[in-house]
């Protein structure tokens, strides 16, 4: 039997995909150790490993260099890659929202003279376009909080989980506009080429899903 491979993200989402794997009776337990290695097989369950940075996992998908990933809806939206997304798998929740000092609220009314910091230049785009509004988009790769704060940015489009990070920076959201959550995404010709075994997964993943719920 031909190897499955899965592109899995690396970062907040990879704890709980590990536990969700392990749950179907999918090992990859050196996964989670601290180690150089970058991928990594069960042979038991035919089945391959790696982790990668999140934004490169649809590209691993929609090229098959990787038949399934498992990755956040953010990216998804952000990297809009040919791919199938077949399972929202409901951890890793978040929601994406405008964020800035409170009274950054009258900027969002405005026609597009503004600046916007993000790490989603395009969900920020699709977002303000479809408000009629064309601010300037600066594209951010991380600690994207500090932008309004040194004077970059009027506003940031970015991921909330607890708030913690807007809260201890004196920043609030201003409108949260998209429910965020880890997905199971497949390969178009792999979800073809090994259907029985996939169709299988998915619903082998939707089962341990549940019982976690159930056992929370
Ligand atoms: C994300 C996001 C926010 C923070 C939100 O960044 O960009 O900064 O987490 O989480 P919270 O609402 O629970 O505070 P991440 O930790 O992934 O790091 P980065 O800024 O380096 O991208």
């Amino acid at each position: 039997m031909l190897d499955l491979t899965f592109a899995l993200t690396k970062g907040r989402l990879a704890e709980k995909t590990l536990s969700l794997l392990s749950q179907c009776g999918i090992h990859c337990e050196d996964l989670s150790e601290d180690s150089r290695k970058l991928v990594f097989v069960d042979p038991e369950n035919h089945v391959r490993f790696f982790m990668a940075k999140a934004a490169d996992v649809p590209t691993y998908v929609e090229q098959g260099a990787a038949d399934i990933g498992i990755v956040g809806k953010d990216v998804l939206l952000e990297e809009q890659k040919d791919l199938y997304e077949v399972l929202d798998l409901g951890f890793g929740k978040c929601r994406m929202a405008v964020a800035g000092f409170p009274e950054g609220k009258k900027l969002l009314n405005q026609r597009g003279d503004f600046r916007v910091g993000s790490k989603y230049p395009e969900i920020a785009r699709r977002y303000f376009l479809s408000r009629h509004q064309q601010p300037l988009i600066l594209k951010l790769n991380g600690s994207v909080e500090l932008a309004p704060i040194v004077g970059l940015a009027d506003v940031i489009v970015d991921i909330v989980e607890t708030g913690s990070t807007l809260a201890a920076n004196g920043l609030v959201v201003l409108d949260a506009f998209l429910e965020i959550s880890a997905r199971m995404v497949v390969n178009k010709a792999s979800m073809k080429l090994h259907a029985e075994r996939i169709n299988g997964l998915i619903q082998q993943m939707s089962e341990a899903l549940r019982r976690m719920e159930d056992g929370r």
